[in-house]
């Protein structure tokens, strides 16, 4: 079951409150809502009447928000009878009906992601060719606008990218997808490490692990937001981070095996060299692009092996570069390549976690905020679990799964309840197999629901 029920609050899906006002009823938050930079969406005592100010907080990416009942928040009808309590039935309990509503907004994500994912190959293909006949120079205001716009299209709580399944080969297309998974990954982590700044700040003093977190700097000396400005910036210094690469001999690249030292010499200055070159014929002079190109495989502690460019100290590497590395290796290893098979995100993540959460506070920081943002069961996906049953996922935050099939492998002939793992019971008696490969939808139509089925057909 999913519980919308927080103590005293209902949190509400902004798409019902706009229905509400839309048919003449009122709302009221009871406390103030705020967006990721610490600005005022909404005032806890507003009496909203019109949807103006819900459709920005939604603009904002915000999704659902609470209403306080016991500071004189509540949702009333046209008549003025307060209708909370429908909201405390409704969101108790997915229905069938909200079931279809999430698949169908998952469809809508995917198929947004595509067409962002197509707009952005054909822009990355273009830098490529450009640098490739022009001497080096591309258009930077077009990389501005691609990035942007894609961006633009990551929600609050899901990076829709990590929806898409792969299966890449050739080593331009791998350049193609990488920037813009690189891109999106990490710009999605950047907006959950804002959110957790948030929450430390509430938690204060009043955690020992919140005031050790807040002590961590990423802003000139100090914690701070990142603007949404410096986002844009960073991002397009992911889209652009290994650049260099176009400098880089193909049968390189996609050598299977080991390099040889000389060979390794040549690969590391697509980064400090190459990449830096790129950017200075291009008039590229900001530090984000600049850090984000040069120092993506520099150290993220101390006495960390294989790293470039030489003599450089974890702490002089910026939190949002580190966070590109993070992204940049799980981007690879999750990719297929000519030379090697994908593995799952959900292994992935786990060994991220093994080599760098316990090395310093800020990897934790990041690594929790990378778990957070892509989640480690991609919604839409057909996951294994360890008493051999199948399941669809259908929200990461959970994560929330609809069971397909029994333990030899039968389909269901009803369809359950979406369970929710992070109920402690639930999670030991539908425990995910992290050994067994993730799949789309599509490979496992046989075992789908009707209403399911009836989605992806559409
Ligand atoms: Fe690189
Ligand atoms: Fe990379």
């Amino acid at each position: 079951m999913k519980i919308y029920e927080i103590d005293n609050d209902s949190i509400v899906e902004i798409d019902e409150l706009i229905d509400v006002v839309l048919d003449k009823g009122v709302v009221k938050t009871g406390l103030d809502i705020f967006n990721y930079n610490d600005h005022l969406l909404i005032p806890g005592k507003l009496l909203i009447k019109d949807t103006k100010v819900l459709k920005r907080t939604k603009t904002a990416g915000i999704k659902r928000i609470p209403i306080q009942k016991e500071n004189g928040g509540g949702i009333w009808n046209e008549s003025g009878e307060s209708i909370l309590h429908k909201f405390h039935k409704k969101y108790k309990k997915i229905t069938d009906g909200d079931v279809e509503k999430q698949v169908k907004n998952l469809i809508q994500q995917k198929t947004e992601a595509h067409q962002g994912v197509k707009v952005a190959k054909t822009a990355v293909k273009k830098v490529i060719h450009d640098i490739r006949s022009n001497g080096g120079r591309f258009e930077y205001n077009e990389v501005e606008d691609t990035v942007v716009k894609l961006i633009d299209v990551i929600s609050e709580s899901e990076n829709p990218y990590s929806l898409l399944a792969r299966n890449i080969f050739a080593y331009d297309d791998y350049l193609l997808n990488h920037s813009i998974s690189v891109c999106t990954i990490g710009t999605a982590v950047l907006y959950q490490v804002n959110r957790l700044f948030k929450d430390l700040k509430i938690l204060g003093k009043k955690s020992k692990t919140a005031s050790k977190m807040l002590k961590l700097k990423n802003h000139d000396g100090k914690r701070d937001f990142y603007s949404i400005d410096e986002i844009k910036q960073i991002s397009i210094g992911y889209f652009l981070h290994d650049i260099g690469k176009v400098a880089v001999p193909e049968n390189l690249l996609n050598k299977q095996g080991s390099f040889t030292e000389k060979e390794f010499e040549t690969v590391k200055k697509h980064s400090y060299e190459y990449g830096k070159v790129l950017l200075n014929k291009n008039g590229i002079e900001n530090e984000f692009i600049e850090n984000s190109v040069m120092y993506h495989h520099g150290p993220l502690y101390e006495g960390e092996n294989r790293t470039y460019p030489d003599k450089l100290n974890h702490l002089e590497i910026p939190e949002y570069v580190k966070i590109c590395k993070l992204t940049d290796i799980y981007d690879a290893m999750t990719s297929k390549r000519a030379y090697k098979d994908a593995i799952n995100p959900a292994e992935v993540i786990t060994s991220l976690y093994k080599n760098y959460a316990y090395k310093c506070n800020q990897l934790q920081l990041i690594l929790h905020s990378f778990v957070k943002s892509i989640g480690n069961v991609p919604p839409g996906t057909i996951i294994q679990l360890k008493n051999k049953q199948t399941a669809f996922v259908l929200d990461s935050q959970g994560p929330v799964i609809i069971l397909l099939t029994d333990q030899k492998g039968d389909k269901l002939k009803k369809v359950p309840d979406p369970v929710n793992l992070s109920d402690s019971e639930s999670s030991k008696k539908y425990e995910i197999d992290p050994t067994k490969r993730l799949s789309a939808p599509m490979d496992a139509y046989n075992v789908l629901p009707n209403f399911l089925k009836r989605m992806y057909e559409t």
